[in-house]
């Protein structure tokens, strides 16, 4: 039977082989493991990518978060870190490490609901939240789910009215853009991850800052090294979350790819768009006008529900068609959560959400045939 895996990063490293062993080997060479060359040429080459100022290389996209958020702390409230009395609104229709930085980082996690559409944290919700909340809400998270860009232009807007940060959760959303503005420059903070299935992947734990703001900037380079210039003498409580050398020289190499593997998401999509825009059951999803959106995830709703997407999935699987239902538990419900966090209002579009999304295989380098076939399977599927 032919399988369809969700990706291949075996396929990708044979495509991108001679540039990724060429990068590596020069750190071999030179052995400056840490905060070696490769790691500056790359946040130069991001900060240029995004637009903006300032590009800092951290160990994870969970550090990207907490990293900013706490610097967001030092330079909002002068503390190391906020308090369980400080707000950061964000989706409960997320990784977990969206609000588990929140929750580290000193702060209360207020979820709102989504748009049904996107799935991205809806601003009409975020606006809402933001009158009852007023004064405890220090900032927001929007997070551009599957790689699909959130209105950056209204969550700005309802931002810059409430005076309160935007920290951008950039990690499903390489080379995404709004209004022809890259993911991650709109914020006060833009948080990257390059985990290895992400649209721009290491070869482990990876991750990236981007800001516009000298202070910001400044306290996350203090905080990736224990918390000061000089790690003999820290200023702050800080960590040990520096890129390393040899991701950035694995980044460097696959970094030249990023755009063009992009586009082949795209086409990938265009592939399933066309074969299953047919079936009455499945919801696709949608791009928006002002947005690029670069499929991280290609992701279905079952109008149905529950029980149908498990099925589905199950037959989906038994005829070789990996698939993963991104995800399957809202935050709020999870334990860590429950007694940490606080909720505005009705999140139902969350909740139908987790019962019945589907994301599809996106291997950029995958045959045309070979999502036509996962298309051809899902249409012979009775529900
Ligand atoms: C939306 C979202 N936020 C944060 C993260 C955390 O990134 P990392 O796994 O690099 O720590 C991920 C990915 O894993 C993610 O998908």
């Amino acid at each position: 039977m032919k399988q369809i895996p969700m990706l291949d990063l075996k396929l990708e490293y044979e495509y991108m082989k001679e540039a990724i062993d060429a990068s590596i080997k020069k750190c071999l060479e030179h052995q400056k493991w840490i905060l070696g060359p490769e790691v500056k040429e790359l946040e130069e080459k991001i900060a240029d990518y995004a637009g903006i100022k300032h590009c800092i290389g951290v160990a994870s996209g969970t550090d990207a978060l907490l990293l900013s958020l706490r610097a967001l702390a030092l330079k909002t409230k002068g503390e190391e870190y906020f308090s369980r009395s400080d707000f950061i609104i964000t989706t409960p229709f997320t990784f977990t490490a969206t609000g588990d930085a929140i929750l580290r980082a000193g702060a209360t996690p207020l979820f709102v609901d989504i748009d049904p559409e996107t799935f991205n944290i809806s601003p009409v919700k975020i606006k809402e939240a933001l009158s009852k909340y007023k004064g405890k809400a220090v900032g927001v998270i929007p997070v551009h789910l599957y790689g699909n860009p959130c209105d950056m232009d209204k969550i700005t807007a309802i931002a810059k009215e409430n005076n309160i940060f935007v920290a951008e959760d950039c990690a499903q959303s390489f080379g995404a853009k709004w209004s022809g503005k890259r993911t991650g420059s709109f914020g006060d903070a833009g948080c990257f991850s390059f985990f290895p299935s992400k649209n721009l992947g290491a070869f482990g734990d990876a991750g990236a800052v981007v800001t516009d703001c000298d202070e910001t900037a400044e306290l996350i380079r203090m905080l990736i090294k224990h918390g000061g210039k000089d790690k003999y003498d820290a200023e702050h409580i800080g960590y040990n979350s520096r890129l390393d050398t040899i991701q950035a020289a694995v980044l460097l190499a696959k970094f030249k790819y990023a755009d063009g593997f992009n586009e082949k998401r795209r086409k990938i999509a265009e592939i399933y768009n066309e074969n299953l825009k047919n079936i009455n059951w499945i919801k696709l999803p949608v791009e928006q006008k002002n947005g690029y959106h670069v499929y991280h995830q290609y992701t279905v709703r079952l109008k149905e529900g529950k029980g149908k997407r498990d099925e589905l999935q199950k037959y989906l699987s038994e005829n070789g068609v990996q698939t993963a239902a991104y995800y399957p538990l809202s935050l709020y419900k999870m334990k860590v959560f429950k007694k940490r966090c606080e909720i505005y209002g009705s999140l139902k579009n969350s909740e139908i959400s987790a019962s019945s999304v589907l994301s599809l295989p996106v291997e950029p380098l995958m045959e045309n045939g070979k999502a036509q076939s996962a298309a051809d399977y899902i249409k012979l599927f009775r529900l």
